[in-house]
């Protein structure tokens, strides 16, 4: 069993720690990276060593126990936390959650209980999403996904990966098709670590493969993950994701979304509102050191992109399914 993905360690001669699995490392290494003071964590939150929307979250929370449990300046360390990666709303919300637990309490303790009881709720959602999602998944599903949404990116056994499992498991899925995830390969690096781990029968393809598949024939099915979703129903999600969708209405291939209710972010009206994190142009112009554009070359490099309510067909959380859904669906799911 490889460690989690995530872990709170409180070593009597070492201190309190934050203990991650080293995302950067995988899949050719299982290390983990102790983070005994919130700056580490920033670090590692900025480097995806630790990364995914519900799992960012579960991280900032823990972050905050940290400084609590160090004795450090709880709202600067939250500072911090929060605007280390701006996309995933979830990352802002647990790090205000377990501050605010901690500042109105005031007792030693407060934050790294509520920084758990964020952790489990996380884990039950993943259940409640992998039972609801199943119920869009055909018999001998061929599943195509995008980036990386299980446990190293989620709590549990994550959301758009736990409904790919919840299918193995009932022997629905055929195949799952895994996008290598340009430019940080977190398809071809950590969902196909995490599906060889489960024994899940999957086939890694460059992401512009993806259309070819579909116009072929061999997609029943695209599922795919969030890390923030605004009032209007539009989804930010890893770049790629968008075209991926495009591509799914031209063949009516369902495009189904799967996230807890956590990455729903009412206060956040529209994808136009959603700030896209823009990363360094190394990541696109170098692959694991090596150059490979012209030394100077420019690169846009977006993190994540929005995909339209429009093109959506389904949106599965942890309390149900919502079929294209839209401003007032998504207001009586939070208020459910
Ligand atoms: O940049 P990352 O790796 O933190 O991106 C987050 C993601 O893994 C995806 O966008 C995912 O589909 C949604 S978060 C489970």
């Amino acid at each position: 069993m490889p460690p989690p993905a995530l872990r709170w360690r409180d070593d009597a001669d070492a201190g309190p720690a934050v203990v991650l699995l080293d995302q950067t490392r995988l899949p050719t290494a299982e290390v983990e990276l102790v983070c005994t003071t919130p700056a580490q964590l920033v670090e590692a939150i900025q480097t995806l060593a630790v990364r995914g929307a519900p799992l960012l979250g579960i991280a900032g929370g823990y972050g905050v126990a940290l400084a609590a449990a160090r004795g450090l300046d709880l709202t600067a360390a939250a500072r911090e936390l929060a605007r280390a990666r701006p996309t995933a709303v979830n990352l802002a919300t647990g790090v205000a959650r377990v501050l605010a637990a901690a500042t109105t309490s005031g007792e030693p303790g407060v934050a790294l209980a509520e920084a758990r009881a964020l952790h489990a709720e996380e884990d039950a959602a993943s259940a409640g999403m992998a039972a609801h999602g199943l119920t869009l998944v055909p018999d001998g599903a061929r599943i195509l996904t995008h980036c990386n949404t299980g446990a190293l990116a989620v709590g549990g056994t994550g959301s758009a990966f736990a409904v790919v499992l919840a299918a193995h498991h009932a022997g629905r899925l055929t195949r799952l098709w895994i996008d290598e995830t340009r430019p940080l390969l977190q398809g071809a690096r950590l969902t196909a670590w995490e599906a060889a781990g489960h024994g899940v029968p999957y086939t890694v393809l460059p992401d512009c493969a993806a259309p070819v598949l579909m116009a072929a024939g061999q997609v029943d099915l695209v599922v795919v993950g969030a890390d923030r979703i605004a009032a209007d129903g539009s989804v930010a999600n890893k770049i790629g994701t968008y075209g991926l969708a495009v591509a799914a209405a031209h063949h009516r291939i369902p495009f189904v979304v799967v996230a807890p209710r956590t990455t729903v972010d009412p206060t956040t009206p529209d994808g136009a509102a959603i700030v896209i994190e823009q990363r360094a142009a190394s990541e696109v112009t170098t692959l694991a050191g090596r150059q490979l554009a012209p030394a100077g070359s420019a690169a846009f490099n977006p993190a994540f992109d929005v995909t339209p309510p429009g093109l959506i067909t389904a949106l599965v959380t942890e309390v149900g399914v919502l079929h294209s859904p839209t401003a007032d669906s998504l207001s009586d799911l939070l208020g459910r």
